[in-house]
């Protein structure tokens, strides 16, 4: 009588501790494995952040070549044939389409054989103007 009693409790026992071993090593597992999700979410979310502020700062070094262009090429002239159409910093976005027209349309600007733009200047000026989006 006493011996399948003992044998009964024993079992569980033995159950019950595998019960708690068992769920310790879920609630591991599952914690593990929230870390790990974390973690990769944390990394994600940062390289997207770095690749924004790339993207960022190319586009303003773009922005700074262009207008440098502009300052050099354009507003030597303009400042005294043009002074309405002096390109700056803050107007050059708004005044896109225009120096689209004249350089790559109708091509009359820089205007005369003094004033010529390199290769290289004029793929920075069409790469900054595919930017912005002119139609
Ligand atoms: C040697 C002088 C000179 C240079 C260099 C020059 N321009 Fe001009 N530009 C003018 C003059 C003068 C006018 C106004 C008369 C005209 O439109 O021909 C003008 C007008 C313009 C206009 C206004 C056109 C319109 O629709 O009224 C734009 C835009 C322009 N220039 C862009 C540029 C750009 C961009 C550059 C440089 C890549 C440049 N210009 C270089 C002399 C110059």
């Amino acid at each position: 009588m006493i011996c399948p009693m003992l044998n009964f409790t024993s079992v569980i026992n033995y159950r019950s501790k595998m019960n708690i071993k068992s769920i310790k090593i879920l609630a591991l597992g599952v914690l593990t494995a929230i870390f790990i999700l974390l973690n990769i979410f944390k990394s994600h979310s940062a390289e997207f952040k770095v690749n924004d502020s790339i993207a960022l700062n190319a586009n303003e070094t773009l922005k700074q070549e262009t207008f440098e262009i502009l300052e050099a090429k354009c507003n030597s002239c303009h400042r005294k044939k043009n002074p309405f159409m002096v390109f700056s910093i803050r107007n050059m976005e708004r005044r896109a389409p225009k120096i689209h027209e004249q350089v790559f349309i109708t091509k009359r600007m820089p205007k005369g054989d003094q004033m010529r733009l390199t290769n290289n200047e004029y793929s920075i000026l069409k790469k900054w103007l595919t930017q912005q989006n002119i139609n």
